[in-house]
């Protein structure tokens, strides 16, 4: 008689390794791959590297992505040399089941959002706890110019958010392009456009973390029964 074997369960790093590993089925060989940042983001990098050798390299859209890409031996183009990129790969802070996203959890999201502006297709790669019914349970992160802090704050307040300076060591977190990021919590994002359309013309905010103009065509989502695609 055979003893009954109990279903593996995938760690949160595990799922991130294989929704990174899938998504190289999106990378078009020969052409320049759009690169996102964060943990799952990491974990595709590691497997591009992979087929370093097919691509021409990769347009980043943080400091972090790039070190990582170059230690690996794959090129690094300004975005400003590339026109367009037929696919960014990117992980995300939640996904809705329409493709929009909170974005922004690493800092990175102003670069991020310009990279996948210039992208054809956005494949979003993330573990299921990322999958939410409506935004907002992630606090929203948006970048902000540090003069503009306390006035984007209050009209965050206005819509019954609260704003809070990211931190590191003891000092407001400074961005890849110099400027701080507000955390804001409380926040029910029930139309995503709007909210991004917004926000998005306040005196002072470089990007809101609101990914809907830029949303996920696809995303890979990790779960406990494998690699599940969604398409928008
Ligand atoms: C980086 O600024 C973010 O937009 C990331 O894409 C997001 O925070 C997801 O990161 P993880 O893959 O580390 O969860």
């Amino acid at each position: 008689m055979s003893t009954p074997t109990s279903p593996t369960v995938l760690t949160q790093d595990e799922l991130k390794t294989l929704v990174g590993q899938a998504a190289l089925q999106y990378v078009v060989p020969g052409e320049i791959v759009g690169v996102g940042t964060g943990s799952t983001v990491n974990k595709f990098i590691d497997a591009l590297a992979s087929m370093k050798d097919q691509i021409k390299g990769a347009v980043s859209s943080s400091v972090a992505s790039t070190e990582r890409l170059q230690a690996l031996g794959i090129k690094v183009f300004d975005s400003n040399a590339v026109d367009k990129l037929s696919v960014y790969i990117d992980g995300a802070d939640e996904i809705d089941g329409a493709g929009n996203m909170v974005k922004g959890g690493g800092a990175a999201l102003t670069r991020e959002k310009i990279v996948a502006a210039q992208s054809a297709k956005f494949v979003c790669i993330a573990d299921e706890s990322k999958l939410v019914q409506t935004l907002g349970k992630f606090p929203l992160p948006v970048e902000v110019i540090p003069m503009a802090t306390q006035r984007v704050i209050a009209q965050f307040a206005a819509k019954g958010g609260v704003g809070k300076v990211r931190q590191k060591d003891g000092k407001p977190l400074v961005t890849d392009n110099g400027q701080w990021i507000v955390d804001v919590t409380g926040l029910q994002i029930t139309d995503p456009l709007a909210f991004e359309a917004e926000v998005s013309q306040w005196p002072g905010v470089v990007t809101v973390g609101v990914f809907a103009y830029q949303r996920a065509q696809v995303c890979l989502l990790g779960t406990a029964g494998g690699v599940k695609t969604l398409t928008f």
